[in-house]
């Protein structure tokens, strides 16, 4: 493991390993003897990081993340530089993000903890350095001159709504203690995630690895901030139970062992929200908890509390025995320097991630044997040469031939829609290419997304030489725009490709944003016109 962008990136056997390393680290820390440490990881705690040097590049204020990162650096023997805003930088002068990170990566540091207001961010620095790299060293090597920086490794200290892992991983450190101390494991706890669920990345990033966990979810939140349908959804795919208390707040207590409150996040909602309303609802205070009783649960937060504006958990619950929050945020220490550790290949982990392979793929349909000649009355001939794209979907042929760029090309083309489609028991459209054309695999991804069930035929003198059809890979890129505004792939200034995961194929195939990680469906793109065309 390199790097640490996303909660979705990594395994349960991943996460289990940086929380033992990080509970070694504490118990390490706090005495009374080193030497079982040392036996163990062929190192002593204090010298995990020597030799490397960190950078935390912040774009966003931070007292925790930040602070914790550099702590956690020095105090394992590494170095440590970095920005805590955008004002100390040229950012300001109009540099974009993809000149500023290269410019760390350059000067040799070997991980960079990155915070940003927009999402993927992080996923997107790590592609770029990594092209970066590559051409410091065919440069180095143009002119004779050795070169070793390696890609620093990346890691997401949170990126707008979307992911905050290493709060994810302290967290689970923290809620593992508090289950073992009550005779549990991590499996199986009841979680009430409360207030901001819709704009928090803490929360976010519990979310995603939920399953791994079989955590029971207990929701309470103020109207409209609460998880998405699309949230939901998954969570249920996934197995997850989920129980949603809308506003009830006390109910979603009285049902967990843990309970994760969050801070509204005011700098990421619209105008409009009615602060008081969600102050009243979301505030947690001590006559709450001691409606509870004995079995109230422990209460964590990933903070800042907001305590000019709603005061989340109030003053009174500050030294209640239940509010585990500072304890909580203590283990980030721990916790970082193990994640640190691991990345730098300074302690052993053997886990390997899987990467996703990429592209589409043509599956050849079998021809007659006589080589079968386009024959269909209702389409009419193709002369000589060219392409038939066969099985669009009803009405979606127009939008497909724009989509490859047809339109912009001087090629003939005949669109025909709303044809009975014999194979499919209902209406197709089909678009012909007159003339020599060869699709590109660009436009073969557009059709695989467009119109999955497509076939393609290939025409030559009048004969039919080749039938085919796309399946689309593990990923997609260029051909939708994310449908997240905050993502950093809709940031123009840094003249991003969009990339999206495929998760599902077949009749509206499911998407999700490499960057920012929204899910998005072809049928969305569709209505809201948000597909790339080709060659614009
Ligand atoms: N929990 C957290 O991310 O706090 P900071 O914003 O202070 O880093």
């Amino acid at each position: 493991m390199q790097d640490l962008i996303s909660m979705r990136d990594i395994s349960k056997e991943e996460i289990l390993n940086i929380l033992e390393v990080a509970g070694d680290i504490k118990r390490v820390i706090h005495g009374p003897t080193t030497d079982s440490f040392s036996k163990k990881y062929g190192t002593e705690w204090s010298k995990i990081l020597e030799g490397i040097s960190v950078a935390t590049l912040f774009l966003e204020n931070s007292t925790r993340t930040n602070y914790s990162f550099r702590a956690a650096v020095v105090k394992a023997g590494g170095t440590v530089d970095g920005f805590p805003t955008q004002d100390h930088t040229s950012l300001k002068k109009g540099e974009t993000w993809a000149d500023t990170a290269s410019m760390f990566a350059g000067y040799g540091y070997d991980a960079l903890v990155i915070r940003s207001t927009e999402e993927g961010l992080p996923r997107w620095t790590k592609e770029i350095l990594t092209q970066n790299n590559q051409q410091l060293s065919n440069q180095h090597q143009e002119f004779g001159i050795p070169f070793s920086y390696k890609v620093p490794s990346i890691i997401n200290g949170g990126d707008g709504k979307n992911q905050h892992p290493s709060q994810c991983l302290l967290d689970l450190f923290t809620m593992q203690e508090i289950a073992r101390s009550q005779g549990k494991e991590l499996d199986g706890l009841d979680l009430a995630l409360l207030n901001d669920i819709k704009h928090g990345r803490t929360i976010s990033s519990l979310i995603s690895v939920a399953n791994l966990f079989n955590f029971r979810l207990h929701f309470a939140y103020p109207n409209r901030f609460g998880p998405t349908e699309d949230v939901v959804k998954e969570l249920r795919e996934k197995g997850v139970k989920v129980q949603d208390y809308e506003t009830d707040f006390t109910e979603a207590l009285r049902n967990s062992s843990i309970a994760y409150h969050s801070r509204p996040q005011k700098e990421r909602v619209g105008q409009g929200e009615d602060f008081e309303a969600i102050k009243r609802i979301g505030q947690i205070n001590r006559s709450i908890y001691d409606s509870l009783g004995k079995n109230a649960p422990f209460l964590m937060h990933p903070l800042p509390i907001d305590a000019e504006t709603f005061a989340e958990i109030s003053e009174d619950m500050r030294d209640h025995p239940k509010n585990v929050t500072k304890y909580q945020s203590s283990n980030g220490l721990y916790v970082r320097i193990a994640l640190l550790g691991i990345c730098a290949g300074r302690i052993d982990s053997e886990i390997k991630t899987e990467t996703a392979s990429i592209g589409t793929t043509l599956e050849e349909i079998a021809l007659h044997e006589h080589r079968q000649k386009l024959d269909n009355p209702v389409s009419g001939y193709i002369r000589n040469s060219g392409i038939v794209i066969d099985h669009i979907p009803p009405g979606m042929g127009r939008r497909l031939a724009g989509v490859l760029g047809l339109e912009a090309q001087e090629v003939r083309k005949v669109i025909s829609d709303y044809l009975p489609s014999s194979k499919q028991g209902g209406l197709k459209d089909l678009v012909k290419i007159h003339g020599n054309y060869e699709l590109t695999s660009e436009q073969h991804d557009a059709i695989a997304l467009i119109a999955p069930h497509a076939t393609i035929n290939v025409i030559d003198e009048n004969v039919v030489t080749r039938k085919y059809q796309i399946r689309l890979g593990q990923n997609v890129t260029g051909r939708i725009v994310c449908v997240n505004d905050g993502c950093i792939s809709n940031v123009e200034k840094e003249g991003i490709q969009p990339k999206h995961y495929i998760e599902q194929t077949g009749e509206n195939t499911k998407l999700r944003c490499q960057y920012c990680e929204v899910p998005d469906t072809v049928d969305k793109a569709y209505k809201q016109n948000r597909f790339v065309y080709i060659g614009e």
